[in-house]
């Protein structure tokens, strides 16, 4: 009997949804005939990495020879410094979408449960479902995860919880009492995975740093991006902190070699670079600000964000106002996929960009 290819994959496999990424310019420039086009569709820093980051890869070129180190020595020992944990407590992945699947990889098992939020970043879903693991949806509350309903949520088969804080790509957060309260309410056999990539973009007073809750909290793991703010999306660099026992877990489970030589040497240089960091902070809040205020300008509804990208209400489906924009030369993000048809994601950019986008914004939406 003849069994086509399909029936042959596990049935995780076989369940997932390809994760579908913002369109890269040079797909838009091709399809369209387009030059010029913007990308303001995956959450990335318009300021661009570092310059120390930048240097840093360049004198790495010369060794591209050689394995990277794999334990990633150097870079542990500055995150280790820069952010108060030991070492040990440390994960290095390419991308934090690697901490992600490490850490469901370790703990679900086939017929597991993982709780999330609704509209919460598909990433999670994707690794629990190719874990062979099942995923409980938990309806959101104002956009945002609904922590007490996810408590509820919380049964025998539960293994994982996964909270971003903020989140993408709605943009809401949770306040310190809060989460801290969840996190207490969680029974000993589940582990907590919670997502800060955005984490140093924000601001507010009661946002809180997931890794001061570590000694408290031994099932807990954070995870962070060189993608972000650092502006390394393309080097692929992200680590988790937990507890060394967790860490330890993870760290057993690593390919070797899955960070880069040039990822290392730029994430430590662009760790260091604090004035970048600032910079494209207050960039960000401000371009936050003015995106939220040409809204209501526009009469369009959107989820306050402390992200770097807000998620827009375009008052009817989304979908022809995003085509509209392509042709324009201009990539934003439709969240058709995360059940908001209505909404596009639209990532905080240069002021040129924005004006670009806010001239074509009432034309695409007039169709
Ligand atoms: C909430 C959240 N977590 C994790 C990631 C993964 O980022 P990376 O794998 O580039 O570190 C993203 C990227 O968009 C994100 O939005």
């Amino acid at each position: 009997m003849r069994h086509s290819v399909r029936d042959l994959a596990t049935a995780g496999v076989r369940a997932l949804h390809p994760y579908q990424p913002g369109k890269p310019l040079s797909e838009l420039e091709r399809e369209y005939g387009i030059r010029d086009a913007i990308k303001l569709a995956s959450n990335e820093n318009p300021l661009g990495p570092s310059p120390l980051g930048i240097e840093a890869a360049r004198r790495a070129l010369a060794d591209l020879a050689l394995y990277p180190d794999s334990h990633g020595f150097e870079l542990k020992n500055a995150l280790s410094a820069a952010l108060g944990v030991r070492a040990d407590q440390l994960v290095l992945g390419n991308g934090s979408n690697e901490v992600l699947q490490l850490v469901t990889r370790a703990f679900l098992s086939p017929g597991d449960e993982a709780v999330v939020a609704q509209h919460a970043f598909a990433i999670f879903t994707t690794e629990a479902v190719s874990a062979g693991g099942t995923v409980v949806s938990v309806p959101a509350r104002d956009w945002g995860a609904d922590l007490p309903a996810m408590r509820e949520a919380v049964g025998e088969r539960t293994r994982l919880v996964f909270v971003a804080n903020p989140n993408n790509p709605t943009g809401t957060w949770h306040r310190a009492a809060h989460l801290h309260a969840f996190l207490g309410s969680l029974p000993a056999h589940v582990v907590v995975v919670l997502d800060e990539a955005y984490c140093e973009y924000v601001s507010e007073p009661d946002y809180p740093d997931g890794l001061a809750w570590l000694a408290e909290f031994p099932n807990l793991l954070v995870s962070r991006t060189f993608s972000k703010i650092y502006g390394l999306a393309g080097l692929r660099l992200g680590y988790g902190v937990a507890s060394a026992d967790m860490a330890d877990l993870l760290n057993r489970l690593r390919e070797p070699f899955t960070v880069n030589s040039l990822a290392l040497v730029a994430g430590e240089a662009a760790l260091a670079d604090h004035e970048h960091v600032r910079r494209s902070r207050d960039f960000n809040l401000q371009g936050l600000a003015a995106l939220g205020a040409a809204c209501q300008q526009l009469g369009l509804d959107y989820i306050p964000s402390v992200g770097n990208f807000i998620a827009v209400d375009v008052g009817r489906l989304a979908g022809p106002v995003y085509e509209a924009l392509l042709r324009r030369g201009i990539i934003v993000r439709p969240l058709a996929p995360y059940g908001m048809p209505r909404h596009l994601r639209i990532t905080i950019g240069t002021p040129a960009q924005m004006e670009r986008l806010l001239s074509a914004l009432p034309q695409a939406l007039a169709g």
